[in-house]
């Protein structure tokens, strides 16, 4: 339906494309955190966003998460984008392995036809570690295309949802705690303001390198996610927005 530009939400998704100051914010029906089709609906509406942007040979970098997961369940093969390569966005990010960023690449490449790119590092890696991982030949490599990737694929989560799944030290839940964190996004947690309170240490797409990309994904819903969105969108790295119902008019709400 958005194709065409009718939506049944064209008029709460212009309200939230100005709100948020982005090019594109495409809108499903309902909650995602009290329905998982709704979460369906939200991987459909990316696979078929991504069908009307892709060209052939492109490099498609993804997050974890159970949105992202969504979105590989949902893929379908490109047939107007022959032999593109999806790569994980950075590493595992203490997600369990069937959300990590690898196990999503991999499927969303097998659904779609194309190829992947594994990243093996452990995260959160010590500075020492760091350095030397990053001058590893293969390691090199693959960042160096996740690093020039066109598109980028990623969700949003509450800071502090995201901390407790990922098991955050109480050092951590502390630092979040005092920078108030809202937001999580590619490992960096951020106030209200969209400023940066804490970054997980991992190699990979730094929020920096969104730059460089021409599409930004975000896929993100539930009313429980409202703020965090909001939180995320005032770095203002990403363009466009797949949302649903229920976080779209819960942002409206809080002004
Ligand atoms: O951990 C990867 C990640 O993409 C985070 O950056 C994000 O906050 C989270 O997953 C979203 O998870 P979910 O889609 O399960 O809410």
């Amino acid at each position: 339906e958005f194709m065409n530009g009718i939506s049944e939400f064209s008029v709460l998704e212009s309200q939230i494309k100005d709100k948020l100051q982005l090019e594109q914010v495409i809108i499903v029906a309902g909650n995602s955190d009290e329905q998982t089709s709704v979460k369906e609906e939200l991987g459909k509406a990316c696979v078929q966003f991504l069908n009307t942007i892709l060209t052939s040979n492109q490099t498609i970098a993804v997050t974890g998460g159970t949105s992202m997961a969504e979105v590989a369940n949902q893929m379908k093969p490109l047939l107007h984008a022959p032999n593109c390569t999806f790569v994980p966005a950075r590493g595992g990010l203490g997600e369990q392995v069937e959300n990590q960023a690898n196990t999503i690449c991999s499927q969303m490449a097998k659904k779609a036809n194309g190829n992947y790119r594994m990243l093996y590092v452990p995260d959160p890696l010590s500075e020492e570690s760091y350095h030397s991982i990053i001058e590893e030949p293969a390691i090199k490599d693959i960042l160096e295309m996740i690093h020039d990737a066109r598109i980028v694929l990623h969700s949003i989560g509450d800071a502090f949802t995201m901390a407790k799944r990922r098991k955050a030290s109480d050092e951590v839940l502390q630092k979040l705690k005092t920078g108030n964190a809202v937001s999580e996004a590619f490992g960096y947690y951020l106030d209200e303001q969209g400023e940066l309170v804490y970054k997980v240490r991992t190699v990979g797409m730094q929020i920096e390198d969104l730059e460089h990309a021409q599409y930004v994904i975000a896929v993100a819903g539930g009313k429980s996610k409202a703020k965090a969105i909001q939180s995320y969108f005032k770095q203002g790295k990403s363009n466009v927005l797949i949302t649903d119902e229920a976080a779209a008019k819960e942002m409206l709400k809080g002004n």
